[in-house]
């Protein structure tokens, strides 16, 4: 058998349908390149799944990995810790919002927010406040695969066989421009009531449903409004975390500052899974008390992995040198431009950037969904180009490493300047 055809008897991929079409079997990566078996090389303009900030394979990420691995692979994190995971917990709360003041972690994005969804609900428990028991989320949200990511996430045809198995949530709608004020008038109807323990959001662009952006004003506004209510205020930012949105996180954008931050994605550079819940000295204070009943159990059996903090705190070094903000930067303005120049094509539905976040809806006889069948056209199309787009239904984003070169941005943009106007 062919190492293709033992994955198609043995495994069974995430996110994809009995019989979809066979997987591209990659050998090694490097820079923004997967090379295939076959001797393809593949621009991965996004990121795999959003996660790759300084490049595949990134030396720097590598020999710190190697390094680590060789002094302590891991080690059970209660009772014991170890200098990685207290270094990233400083260079996390040295960039993260000021109010924030301690860090929890786990293992990728779906249980950094569980883990800020249990924060936030036992912070009422150990308050003895019985009646703050309802959450609010953004319609179409989507906050992970678990029981509780998927609770505050969209009730859409993913979640249909475990929905009554979700806890109850208030959906305010999305807030697009046109509708933010029956949005915040929506909101303020529901926190009024004084049962809403937790407001949960992904800051100023919801990702899986369609790089949705919003107004950073309007999420202030909310926030302000929630706290005005005593509610705990969560910002998802496993997507938008570590500059996607251009600041190093999409709450720098706001002046009202969440309670709890779950990351996850690029907080290693892509490199190795690890989630991280932070939270305020308000949350923290709750559970300042060595009795049982108010103690966070919560935890994982790779809980601060050492490997996985050597690689964020390599990628940390990364990020937050001069040449990467610049190309962050550079990503950033490349994108405004090419927003203004397809805005007007009449297959472009809309189009936006926020940061490295390009999103392109096209337009197509059915409506916008992810089931759209122009998802399947626009993937293959773009595989045989030798770039790994992989739309949201009919939704086009590129979402590049920063470290994408000007040559490389240019050809994913010219090809796909190329296919809008093969469509006009
Ligand atoms: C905003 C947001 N939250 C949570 C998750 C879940 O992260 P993970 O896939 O690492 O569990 C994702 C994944 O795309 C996400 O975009």
């Amino acid at each position: 058998m062919t190492l293709q055809e033992k994955d198609k008897k043995y495994i069974w991929h995430p996110f994809t349908a009995y019989q979809e079409e066979d997987p591209l079997l990659i050998t090694s990566a490097e820079g923004v390149f997967l090379h295939t078996h076959d001797g393809r090389k593949i621009i991965d303009a996004i990121s795999s799944w959003w996660v790759n900030l300084h490049g595949h394979s990134n030396p720097v990420i590598a020999k710190a990995i190697a390094h680590q691995a060789s002094k302590l692979e891991h080690v059970i994190f209660a009772g014991f810790t170890h200098e990685p995971a207290i270094l990233l917990a400083e260079n996390l709360l040295s960039i993260l919002p000021k109010n924030q003041s301690k860090i929890f972690l786990s293992d990728d994005g779906s249980t950094a927010v569980e883990v800020a969804l249990k924060m936030a609900i036992q912070y009422w428990h150990n308050q003895n406040i019985t009646n703050k028991t309802r959450v609010i989320a953004i319609e179409g949200s989507y906050h992970g695969d678990t029981f509780g990511s998927m609770s505050v996430g969209a009730r859409d045809i993913f979640i249909t066989p475990f929905n009554k198995y979700l806890f109850e949530v208030d959906f305010i709608d999305f807030p697009y421009q046109e509708k933010e004020t029956e949005v915040i008038d929506d909101f303020k109807k529901l926190v009024k009531k004084g049962d809403v323990g937790v407001f949960i959001f992904e800051p100023l662009v919801q990702g899986a449903t369609g790089m949705r952006i919003y107004r950073a004003e309007l999420l202030d506004e909310l926030i302000s409004i929630a706290h005005q209510h005593n509610v705990i205020c969560i910002a998802d930012e496993v997507f938008t975390g570590f500059c996607r949105t251009g600041k190093y996180f999409a709450s720098d954008h706001l002046n009202n500052q969440p309670d709890i931050i779950a990351l996850s994605k690029g907080v290693t550079g892509g490199i190795l899974p690890l989630g991280v819940t932070s939270c305020s000295e308000k949350v923290e204070k709750v559970f300042q008390d060595s009795s049982s009943s108010k103690t966070f159990y919560h935890g994982h059996s790779y809980t601060g992995n050492p490997l996985a903090c050597a690689a964020a705190n390599a990628s940390f070094s990364l990020l937050t040198n001069q040449d990467c903000q610049d190309r962050i930067h550079l990503i950033s303005s490349r994108f405004i431009n090419f927003v203004a120049s397809i805005k007007k094509n009449i297959s472009v539905k809309s189009v936006q950037s926020l940061g490295t976040i390009l999103s392109i809806e096209m337009v197509t006889p059915e409506n916008t969904a992810y089931q759209n069948p122009l998802r399947k056209e626009i993937y293959n199309y773009f595989l045989t180009k030798n770039i790994l787009l992989r739309p949201l239904g009919n939704i086009i984003y590129v979402v590049p490493p920063y470290t994408i070169s000007n040559l490389e941005l240019d050809e994913v943009l010219s090809e796909i300047e190329m296919f809008i106007r093969s469509r006009a």
